[in-house]
């Protein structure tokens, strides 16, 4: 049988901060070698087939974290804006950006934008970012885009369905992920794609972000083609044989 291979994997990336502590190291450089690891992740992801990839870079309460931290992760995510190009060319990676981009930096901002148009249509992997993005925040924001047109009729309240919902949200027109995977232990999604995770299968491993690896992409690959996904339905095994 054919394995199955998950479409979209979405990963909380955890555990920079301790891989750090544990090597008498910054914090910064377990974000440096966490940024090393995405990019290489990025490969591993396509080698096996996965066909959507996003990740959890920052989220809507990494702003809590002292100043000094966040601005040398918008500085790394600065970086990576500034040089993936040639690499998404060469390998036919689309980058999109998800959050809430108002509050960042405007030459982060300039530089996300420019990635987005020059691999726009790149037609391989579809590369998706988190930044300044939280679950909660990206329905109120999707609630905010949707309100006008219920104001001036061209939506009407009974036609707001799921579909409509989704369209308003970063991930519009994304398939909904079918893995996620956080690394470092702790057990929950943090604000990680809240409506699009209602179905997902969850992975937890211990491996600390700046550690994990293809071998573990495989491990929680593999974890997900022996899950039995069932939507709230019955399957052929635990449904009653037809009389
Ligand atoms: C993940 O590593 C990176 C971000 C959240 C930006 P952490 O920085 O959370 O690392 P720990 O959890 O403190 O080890
Ligand atoms: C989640 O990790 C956010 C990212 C990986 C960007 P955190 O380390 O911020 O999550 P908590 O605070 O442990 O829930
Ligand atoms: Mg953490």
């Amino acid at each position: 049988m054919k394995k199955k291979i998950p479409q979209h994997v979405a990963i909380i990336m955890d555990g920079n901060g301790r891989w750090a502590r544990q090597r008498g190291l910054p914090r910064t450089s377990g974000h440096k070698k966490g940024a090393e690891v995405v990019e290489q992740i990025l490969e591993d992801a396509d080698d096996i087939g996965i066909r959507y990839l996003t990740v959890y870079a920052f989220s809507t309460e990494n702003w809590l974290r002292p100043v000094m931290e966040v601005s040398a992760l918008m500085n790394l995510l600065r970086l990576y804006m500034k040089s993936a190009k040639s690499k998404c060319m060469k390998n036919n990676v689309r980058v999109r950006v998800i959050g809430d981009r108002t509050k960042l930096d405007a030459d982060l901002v300039s530089s996300i934008e420019q990635l987005e148009k020059d691999t726009a249509s790149n037609t391989g992997m579809h590369f998706q970012i988190a930044i300044n993005y939280g679950g909660r925040d990206e329905l109120i924001r999707a609630f905010r885009k949707l309100m006008p047109a219920v104001r001036d009729g061209s939506i009407n309240e009974e036609n707001i369905d799921e579909a409509v919902i989704c369209s308003a949200l970063d991930t519009a027109g994304l398939p909904d992920p079918d893995l996620m995977i956080r690394t470092c232990g702790e057990q929950r999604t943090s604000n990680f794609l809240m409506w699009q995770s209602a179905y997902t299968e969850l992975y937890f491993t211990d491996i600390a972000w700046p550690d994990f690896n293809k071998e573990e992409l495989l491990k929680a690959v593999e974890a997900y083609g022996s899950r039995e996904r069932r939507y709230g339905g019955l399957t052929e095994e635990n449904g009653e044989a037809s009389e």
